[in-house]
C-alpha cells in the first residue's frame, strides 16, 4: 500500500473534478467456482484500490464531495471468520491506513443512500462488472438490475480515467516491477523450450515465476505454438522443431500492477530464414513504432505508421503488392495485424477497460476508426506525458481469415493470395513492451528483455 496521503490526495483530487454529490465507490466481494466456498482468487476492484487501497473483501468507499465527509463501509471480522481466515486489523485501524477516519457497518450503507437520494443528491457511480455489485446497486437504488448501467455517472468515469491515466513516480516504479518479474518469465520460456514439451510445462513454469514474485498472473498465460490464434489459452500442444513459441504473459505485482509482454522465438535455437524475416519484420516496426511515442501524437497515428511499415516489408516478401498508401488506407495489411497497435495499461491489463474502451482509448478529436483491423484498437487518441502503454504489433497468417478474403476477392489488388497460401503453416509473431510516455518522449519499462534475433538465438542455446 501507499502512504495514506497518496490516497487523500488523489480522493481530494477527485473530489475537485466534480460539481456536488457524492462518489460511491464499491470494492469487490469473493466470488464462487463451483461451489460457493471454492473461491476464484480474490482480486478488489482497481479503482477502489486507487482511491481506498484496501486489498480486502465486502468494502464500499463514500466520498461526499460538498461537505468533505469519507466513510469507509465494511463490517468487523467474526470469530468465524478469523478462525477459517486470520485475523485483520479492526476496520478502524485500516480506513487510518488509507487516510479515512469515519467507518461504517455495511449494512447502513443503504440507509446512507436512501438519505442522500431523498435530498435528491447527485450519487456518482461506476459501471459495475461483476453482477453481485450490479445486483446491490439495484436494490439500493430500487431500479431495474438491466437499467443499471444507464445510471453511472459520465462525470465520475470521465473524471477517474483522468486521474489514473496519468501515472504518479510512485506508480511506475511499481510497474518496473511487474515488468521486471515478467522479464524473469520470458527469459526462464525462453531458456528451458526444448523440443517435445507440452505447452502447459512451460505456461506452468512461468505462472509459477509470477508467484514467486509475491502476486501472480495479470490475466491469463498465452503460451502457444499456435500463434495465429491471438488469444490462445491453450496449452496442449507439443512443441515440435521448426515451430514458433508465442509466449504473451505478465505479472501482477503485489500493489496488482500489471506487466503485460510478449516474446516470439523458435522450438528450435534458431529462427528459420523465413522466420527470421517476418521476426525482423515486427521488430523493426514495434522499435519504430516505441521511437514514436511523444506527447502529442495521437496513437492511431502510430498505429498506422506501423500498418506501412508493415505494408512494405510484405511488399519486399512478396506478400503484398500495390501502393502502400492506398493499401493502408483500404485496410488490407490487417489480414495479418488484426489487432490493434496497444493500450493503456497500469492496475488493469487493459486499463480501465470496465469504464469503457472508448472514453479511455479515444477524445473529441480521435475517434475509433470501424475499418477491420484499425477497429480493433483500444488506444487511438493523443498521448499524454505520464501515460503508458502497450505497444505490440505482430503478424500472422490465420488460416481461415486468409480463406474467407480469398474467396470474397477481398483486397486482391494488394495481397498476393497465391504467395500467401504458402505461408498458411506460419503461426504468428508478435513482440510488445510497456511503455512510459514522457515529457521528452518515452521510456520503456523495466531492464531490456531479450528481442533481437541474435538476443533470442543466444538464449535459445544457453
Ligand atoms: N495480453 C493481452 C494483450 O496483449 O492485450
Ligand atoms: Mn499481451
Ligand atoms: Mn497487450
Amino acid at each position: 500500500m501507499f502512504s495514506a496521503q497518496t490516497y487523500i490526495q488523489r480522493r481530494h483530487a477527485l473530489r475537485a473534478q466534480l460539481n456536488g454529490g457524492v462518489i460511491l465507490l464499491l470494492g469487490n466481494e469473493d466470488s464462487s467456482m463451483n461451489y460457493q466456498h471454492n473461491i476464484y482468487p480474490f482480486r478488489q476492484d482497481s479503482s477502489f484500490l486507487y482511491y481506498f487501497g484496501l486489498d480486502q473483501v465486502h468494502l464500499a468507499g463514500w466520498i461526499d464531495i460538498d461537505s468533505g465527509e469519507e466513510i469507509l463501509f465494511g463490517d468487523e471480522l467474526t470469530l468465524d471468520d478469523i478462525i477459517w481466515t486470520g485475523p485483520l486489523p479492526a476496520l478502524k485501524a485500516q480506513a487510518e491506513q488509507v487516510g479515512v477516519s469515519q467507518t461504517s457497518p455495511y449494512a447502513s450503507l443503504s440507509k446512507k443512500l436512501r438519505e442522500a437520494i431523498a435530498l435528491r443528491r447527485t450519487i456518482h457511480f461506476l459501471p459495475p462488472y461483476r453482477p453481485i455489485n450490479q445486483h446491490k446497486i439495484a436494490a439500493w437504488f430500487e431500479i431495474p438490475y438491466a437499467s443499471v448501467p444507464d445510471h453511472v455517472s459520465m462525470p465520475l468515469i470521465h473524471a477517474v480515467i483522468a486521474q489514473r491515466s496519468i501515472k504518479s513516480v510512485e506508480e511506475i516504479e511499481q510497474m518496473e516491477m511487474a515488468v521486471n518479474t515478467t522479464r524473469k518469465m520470458h527469459i526462464a520460456a525462453m531458456q528451458n523450450a526444448r523440443v517435445g514439451m507440452i505447452e502447459a510445462e512451460l505456461a506452468g513454469l512461468v505462472e509459477g515465476l509470477a508467484i514467486s514474485g509475491g502476486g501472480r498472473l495479470a490475466y491469463p498465460v498465452i503460451m502457444t505454438v499456435n500463434g495465429q490464434t491471438l488469444h490462445n489459452h491453450h496449452h496442449h500442444n507439443t512443441l515440435k522443431s521448426g515451430q514458433l513459441v508465442l509466449g504473451d504473459y505478465g505479472a501482477e505485482n503485489e500493489m496488482h500492477y500489471a506487466g503485460d509482454i510478449t516474446r516470439t522465438f523458435p522450438v528450435d535455437s534458431t529462427f528459420t530464414t523465413r522466420q527470421k524475416e517476418i521476426y525482423e519484420l515486427v521488430l523493426q516496426a514495434e522499435e519504430a513504432a516505441i521511437a514514436a511515442l511523444r506527447p502529442g501524437i495521437a496513437y492511431q497515428q502510430v498505429h498506422l505508421m506501423v500498418a506501412r511499415l508493415l505494408t512494405e516489408g510484405l511488399k519486399g516478401l512478396g506478400l503484398m503488392q500495390g501502393d502502400t498508401d492506398e493499401s493502408v488506407a483500404a485496410g488490407a495489411y490487417a489480414l495479418f495485424m488484426p489487432h490493434g497497435l496497444g493500450h493503456m495499461i497500469g492496475l488493469d491489463v487493459h486499463d480501465m477497460e470496465d469504464l469503457g474502451e472508448d472514453h479511455v482509448g479515444y477524445s473529441a478529436t480521435v475517434e475509433r476508426s470501424r475499418q477491420f483491423g484499425l477497429s480493433a484498437l483500444r488506444l487511438g487518441r493523443e498521448l499524454e506525458a505520464g501515460f503508458v502503454l502497450t505497444v505490440e504489433p505482430g503478424l500472422y497468417f490465420i488460416p481461415e481469415l486468409i480463406d474467407r478474403w480469398k474467396a470474397e476477392g477481398r483486397h486482391q489488388a494488394f495481397l498476393n493470395y497465391e504467395r500467401i497460401e504458402t505461408y498458411k503453416d506460419f503461426s504468428g509473431i508478435r513482440i510488445e513492451d510497456n511503455v512510459l510516455v514522457t515529457e521528452q518522449g518515452y521510456r520503456v519499462l523495466g531492464d531490456p528483455i531479450p528481442k533481437t534475433v541474435a538476443e533470442v538465438e543466444a538464449l535459445r542455446q544457453a
